[in-house]
């Protein structure tokens, strides 16, 4: 199979990594728009994350000739009615750090037993070219909110994100361990199924 572009649309690095390495197998060539300098930043306006992700696909796929696939992503945390979620990013308003989001969490967690700790990553993964939608995937991650932030790795909320069954943060995983677990990973697994035959058509 001949090597074919794929653009991820995202600038956010920590994205970058995982997306390409998930697509590792594929015979493509992963490029972003980080290498797209003047590409319109997309308004994440949508009341879900698949519309989210829909509408950066669809306008990064506009003009390029690529096929494009987005993912939005969202922390759900049961005891704050699914917040921060489609508004993951803005939770705080733009300016604060990863970190600082994570400790607000916290800060609103404070007290609550592990039991109602429970919380979700969701992904949802959008394919498109020429602007139009051509496929999309979502998938999720269970697990419940830290006491304190734990690990060095990821991104993101993975510090605050506690994986009982791993007796871990998702920040204490490897690239590879994350991949294989985390709701990025399991939704990327299924648009690859679709990614692969609209390569080949
Ligand atoms: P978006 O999908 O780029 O809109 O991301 C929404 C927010 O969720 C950002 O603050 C990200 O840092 C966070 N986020 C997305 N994916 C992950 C992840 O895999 N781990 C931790 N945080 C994430």
């Amino acid at each position: 199979m001949s090597k074919r572009q794929v653009l991820l649309a995202t600038r956010n690095a920590g994205k970058v990594r995982e997306l390409a390495r998930l697509l590792a197998d594929q015979s493509v060539e992963v490029v972003s728009l980080a290498d797209f300098a003047n590409a319109p930043e997309t308004v994440e306006d949508g009341d879900t994350l698949a519309a989210n992700a829909a509408k950066k696909a669809r306008e990064a796929s506009r003009g390029t000739g690529l096929l494009a696939l987005a993912d939005d992503s969202g922390l759900e945390v049961d005891f704050l009615a699914g917040a921060p979620g489609v508004h993951s990013n803005r939770f705080m308003g733009r300016k604060t750090t990863d970190a600082e989001r994570n400790a607000e969490i916290l800060r609103l967690l404070a007290g609550v037993t592990a039991e109602r700790r429970t919380c979700r990553f969701r992904c949802a993964v959008a394919l498109a070219r020429d602007g139009q939608l051509v496929g999309a995937a979502e998938d999720t991650c269970e697990g419940r909110l830290a006491e304190a932030p734990r690990g060095e790795n990821g991104f993101g909320y993975d510090p605050i994100f506690y994986l009982p069954d791993r007796d871990c943060t998702v920040a204490e995983l490897s690239a590879d361990e994350k991949n294989a677990v985390s709701h990025r990973g399991k939704a990327m697994r299924r648009a690859v199924a679709l990614l692969r035959d609209l390569l080949n058509e």
